[in-house]
């Protein structure tokens, strides 16, 4: 794939994947992305626990699942987890100065540079924010102090017809000025 915004357009939550595996290659990949992603005085406040394993990944599946929420990422044949991490001093120090949250944004930047670059690799994704902190802590073995933040599904959908994009205009969402 050449063009950029057919990247943006094709990338979507995938929520039904088949059960063709994914290599290490294409997760690492997936990495190398988020790892040349921008941050805060460049601070890469991050770090990522990739999880592509048969007997492991159903069990990550089950800390994203409560009330009837996530069912489907018992599907997912892999999960990235993404950790903040702390902060250089010189973005910390911006942070407090600025009052702004430097580090949840460059996660945020690093979780959809793995989104468009599993999906320039044909991988279908899915980011999740609701999961069991404390149980991911505890199923992957983690440091009981990890700040996790996200959790991205990985695998190959089931049906690769794209949807249309439900999203606000830009007159919504776009103050021009010149
Ligand atoms: C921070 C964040 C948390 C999300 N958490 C979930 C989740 O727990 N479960 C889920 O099915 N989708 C989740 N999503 C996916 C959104 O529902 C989805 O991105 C949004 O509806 C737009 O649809 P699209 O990704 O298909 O374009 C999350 C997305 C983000 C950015």
């Amino acid at each position: 794939m050449s063009n950029f915004f057919e990247l943006i357009n094709k990338r979507e939550s995938c929520r039904s994947y088949s059960n063709k595996k994914v290599s290490k290659e294409q997760l690492v990949k997936c990495i190398e992305a988020a790892r040349l992603a921008p941050s805060a005085c460049n601070s890469q406040p991050w770090s990522f626990v990739v999880v592509n394993s048969e007997e492991k990944s159903p069990l990550v599946a089950k800390c994203i699942q409560s009330m009837g929420m996530n069912k489907f990422t018992n599907e997912a044949p892999a999960f990235i987890v993404v950790c903040e991490e702390n902060a250089n001093l010189s973005a910390s120090l911006g942070g407090l100065v600025r009052k702004q949250q430097y580090a949840q944004g460059d996660v945020g930047i690093a979780t959809v540079s793995i989104c468009f670059a599993a999906t320039e690799l044909g991988l279908s994704t899915c980011i999740l924010g609701w999961f069991d902190e404390k149980k991911l802590i505890e199923t992957l073995k983690l440091s009981k102090d990890k700040r996790i933040r996200l959790v991205i599904a990985v695998g190959y959908a089931k049906n690769e017809n794209i949807r249309d994009k439900k999203r606000k205009s830009i007159d919504e969402i776009m103050t021009y000025i010149d």
